[in-house]
């Protein structure tokens, strides 16, 4: 089963959660950012698994993106900026018929939800949704992830690999 758990993250939480997911799924699953998951990287996929941070309670808007830029200086780290948002690469993604699962990074009480609409945009596509939206919590606004958040990554990786087969 070929995987890919793309990924936007700004400042890397994103980034390691959909690492420990590959490494759930097993050894034919990549992490691959949206600028990385183009191409021959989708050729053959019979998993996506889609996964951004929620900014502003909801699936980054390419606004909010470059709304980030601009706050250079008062972030503690600057933001990565060298990938697209998730929702650009998910308006761009052709049809397919393959499995879908979506996650996303957040702090725990805010409300608004960007896996659920990054699944509905999967399902649209055509794709089938294999789990429900998942969430994975940070601590502060830049992070850092919770204890145990990456092996709970690891375990709904382990998870999903079993339902799609
Ligand atoms: C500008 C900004 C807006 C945010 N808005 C929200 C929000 O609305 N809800 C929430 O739960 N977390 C919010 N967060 C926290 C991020 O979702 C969290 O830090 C996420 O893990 C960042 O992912 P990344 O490190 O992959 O970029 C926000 C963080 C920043 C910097």
């Amino acid at each position: 089963m070929k995987a890919i758990v793309v990924y936007e993250s700004h400042w890397g939480n994103t980034a390691a959660i959909a690492r420990a997911i590959a490494e759930g799924i097993g050894p034919a699953a990549r992490a691959l950012s949206t600028a990385e998951a183009v191409g021959d990287a989708l050729a053959g996929v019979d998993l996506i698994v889609a996964g951004a941070p929620l900014l502003g309670f909801s699936l980054p808007t390419e606004a909010m993106v470059k709304s980030l830029a601009g706050n250079a200086g008062r972030d503690p780290t600057p933001p990565d900026l060298s990938h697209p948002a998730l929702r650009v690469w998910l308006a761009a993604l052709p049809a397919g018929s393959g499995a879908a699962a979506a996650f996303e990074t957040r702090i725990w009480w805010s409300p608004g939800s960007a896996a659920k609409t990054a699944l509905s945009s999967l399902v649209q596509k055509g794709y089938q949704s294999a789990a429900k939206p998942q969430r994975f919590i940070v601590q502060g606004k830049y992070g850092p992830l919770r204890a145990g958040e990456l092996e709970r990554a690891r375990r709904w990786g382990a998870e999903l690999a079993q339902a799609v087969g």
